[in-house]
């Protein structure tokens, strides 16, 4: 029960040193939230966990400055990639920061300390001879009188055929490549044909490395599903040697010294991107350091054995994370590996892929402006900002891709945060403020469920903390909202509003008990809702409570192991009632719907952006989709083999465990037909109801989640993907030929 003044929680004997990163955003372009859902938000949930556990944690961030994809846009839109980097750096940093990402620090991969560290990294991986000096022929672009490095060179993947692979990777099946290894390459710059040029470069080899990379990743079985898959998948095609250096006029500098140890020249030579980013979370932890006063302190989180270093980031840098960073940080010798590399897949939005050139995206600093003009105080980025952590932590791309809309947004919201957090609170700060002035009323006699609540309280943090440490970050924000559930049912169950005459001490007991709850809570939703937190903590008079974000804790604060305990007194006064989340209107959603694919207003209020689209699309492989290629010919009986009918689809639910499936029934005229439809995500049951569709009547019957699907729906698929469906006249049982 209810003891003096909160509990200091206590201090463990060796907190641990977490070492968190999120991958370093390219300066080339605003933050969109498919990169949030990706590596930022589920970074930001553990760091905030991990810090109101009381342990020890650095998270690192920054800008990735350097690499051919500033370069690009900077030739694109005519301007210095420095100036690109100028624009960009600042407007990220600050979008962040408005959404609540708590990083310690957030560097640039073009200051100083960064390039000396990424130089010296070079230089004593040459020394040791890790590196292999290799003279080959490479592509090169007559025209632009430029070697095709990376992004400046596209043809056909020879992993997965995908025909828009890029020079240094394949974005469809995330393999890593070479320029050279690309089918029909071409140059990204002028579209000219590459002819081959001698050059020299330092590799890393990878293949010589293989071996010591699987004795590494065998020792982490605990690893993500869809990271271990696609590591393993890299180890059975056979690790390949891996250029990093390049031909190209941005970067850090290859050290002159370097170069002459090989009698080689250094001059327009730069490390590649993928080699110097990384290094990146080291630079940015010695700024850190010695902004903290204590320069030597990066060694500690970077070369001591204590540290769990955590790599949060999206699929498409698995390779970087977990084999060529890892292999950099072996053959370096003084630093310690990564503890987890928690990658998650790709966001949709409202059914399809994310596409920045089409503005089928949100912007982090669009939402932002948009929502956040809608409170009136100080806090109103904040707000807005824990409406979207919340929503998107609800939908988290963990173990597949998932879908982002406005509509499941504003469910979300109304449905959960409002309706289930939000009316608790504040149906039990309302009682206490009319019925128990404004106080904790005292706990007496309390009855089976009373003790019961108590009891289920205590284990939330420890459920909810093994969720955050198993990076289930979707489960633990969904088991906190179970607290809350938990205290609503209660509140329900025992009926304050009787018992307050007919047993008042009862009345008195559940208000105390929800109140604990909400105190419990003030805690426990701090990593999604930081905001929300701060609010209800104030309503409660909570004072004393661990900080998530950097920064000292208040002497004997109360942390997340406290939060299963009751840490309010009975007499504590309470501040004034007030609603901690507003239900969004039908109208902000239809904006922002409104606003998808709709190239006026667009992310480029940003200064001397003329022509943000167009320089878009280099970087976004769906702008130039290509046309799925023709099938063979067939001949005139083949086709009339196909019975094609006209249906009326009559009912359309979906089908239960399965995501992306409608179960129909379609009226041949002739007979009903139950077809199976994998348009669950792309449109509404109730609109596909009296529609007129194209049915294969003839199709084979196929069982799919224990139903018979009996025939087929013909559909349009975009080369984005984008489905629809395929309409038509005539009566049911029409032939169609
Ligand atoms: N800039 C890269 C991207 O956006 C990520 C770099 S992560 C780092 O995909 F490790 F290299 F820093
Ligand atoms: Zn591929």
């Amino acid at each position: 029960m209810p003891d003096s003044s909160p509990d200091a929680s206590p201090p463990s004997d060796s907190p641990e040193r977490h070492l968190i990163t999120a991958a370093l955003p390219y300066a080339n372009g605003p933050v969109h939230i498919g990169q949030i859902a990706g590596a930022y938000l589920p970074a930001d949930l553990y760091a905030r966990y991990r810090r109101l556990q009381g342990e020890d944690v650095a998270f690192i961030c920054g800008s990735d400055e350097m690499g051919v994809a500033i370069l690009m846009r900077a030739l694109r839109e005519d301007r210095s990639p420095q100036d690109i980097v100028d624009a960009y750096h600042p407007h990220i940093r600050e979008s962040f920061e408005r959404f609540g990402m708590s990083f310690d620090y957030y560097g640039r991969t073009t200051s100083d300390v960064h390039r000396e560290t990424s130089q010296s990294f070079f230089r004593l991986l040459d020394e040791k001879d890790a590196f292999k000096l290799k003279t080959e022929e490479q592509l090169y672009d007559p025209e632009a009188e430029m070697f095709l490095a990376d992004r400046f060179v596209m043809g056909i993947c020879p992993v997965c055929g995908f025909e828009e692979a890029y020079g240094d990777q394949c974005e469809k099946c995330g393999s890593a490549l070479s320029p050279t290894e690309l089918e029909n390459p071409r140059s990204t710059l002028t579209d000219a044909t590459p002819e081959l040029k001698e050059t020299t470069h330092w590799y890393l080899p990878l293949g010589e490395m293989q071996g010591d990379l699987e004795d590494w990743i065998d020792t982490h079985p605990e690893w993500k599903n869809n990271v271990l898959g696609q590591v393993q998948s890299w180890f059975n095609e056979g690790l390949k040697d891996r250029a990093i250096t390049r031909d190209v006029p941005w970067g850090v500098p290859v050290p002159p010294d370097v170069a002459e140890r090989h009698g080689l020249d250094a001059e327009g030579k730069v490390i590649y991107v993928w080699f110097d980013a990384p290094i990146g979370y080291i630079s940015a932890t010695k700024e850190w350091a010695a902004e903290q006063g204590d320069p030597d302190a990066w060694k500690t989180y970077w070369q001591d054995d204590g540290t769990r270093l955590v790599h949060f980031i999206g699929k498409d840098n698995i390779v970087f994370h977990c084999l060529m960073f890892p292999a950099m940080l072996q053959a370096h010798g003084d630093y310690v590996l990564p503890d987890n590399v928690p990658a998650n897949e790709f966001l949709n939005l409202e059914g399809r892929k994310l596409s920045t050139s089409r503005n089928w995206a949100v912007w982090l600093h669009e939402y932002l402006d948009d929502l956040g003009s809608q409170y009136a105080d100080e806090h109103g980025d904040a707000r807005a900002a824990d409406l979207l952590r919340y929503a998107l932590a609800a939908t988290l791309p963990e173990t597949k891709d998932a879908d982002f809309s406005w509509d499941g947004f504003q469910q979300r919201v109304n449905g959960e945060l409002a309706d289930v957090l939000g009316n608790f609170v504040n149906r039990t700060m309302t009682f206490a403020d009319r019925y128990f002035d404004g106080e904790v009323p005292p706990l007496e006699d309390p009855k089976e469920a009373d003790r019961e609540v108590l009891a289920k309280m205590a284990g939330f943090p420890d459920t909810i903390g093994d969720l955050y440490e198993a990076y289930r970050l979707r489960e633990a924000v969904f088991e906190t909202m179970n607290l809350a559930r938990l205290g609503n049912k209660y509140f329900n169950d025992t009926e304050p509003w009787h018992t307050r005459s007919s047993d008042p001490q009862a009345a008195a007991n559940t208000v105390h008990l929800c109140l604990q709850i909400c105190a419990s809570l003030a805690i426990l939703i701090e990593p999604v809702l930081p905001d929300a937190a701060r609010r209800l903590r104030a309503m409660l008079r909570l004072d004393g409570v661990r900080t998530s974000t950097p920064g000292a804790d208040p002497a004997g604060a109360s942390g997340w192991a406290d939060a299963g305990e009751p840490l309010l007194d009975a007499g504590h006064e309470l501040a004034e009632p007030d609603i901690l989340f507003d239900k969004i209107d039908d109208d902000v959603i239809e904006a922002q719907i409104d606003k998808l694919g709709s190239t006026d207003d667009e992310s480029s209020e940003l200064e001397s952006t003329d022509d943000m689209e167009s320089t878009d699309e280099m970087n976004d492989t769906e702008a130039t989709e290509p046309y799925a290629d023709l099938k063979d010919t067939i001949g005139f009986e083949d086709f009339m083999e196909m019975d094609l009918r006209v249906g009326t689809v009559t009912e359309a639910e979906p089908v239960p465990d399965a995501d992306k499936l409608l179960r129909l029934e379609v009226d041949l005229g002739f007979e009903e037909r139950q077809i199976l439809a994998g348009v669950a995500q792309v449109m509404e049951p109730d609109a596909l109801i009296g529609t007129s569709v194209v049915v294969v009547a003839n199709l084979a019957p196929k069982e799919m989640f224990g139903l018979e699907s009996q025939g087929m729906v013909l559909m349009a698929e975009d080369r984005d993907g984008t489905l629809s469906l395929l309409t038509t006249e005539g009566e049911d049982g029409a032939v169609i030929r």
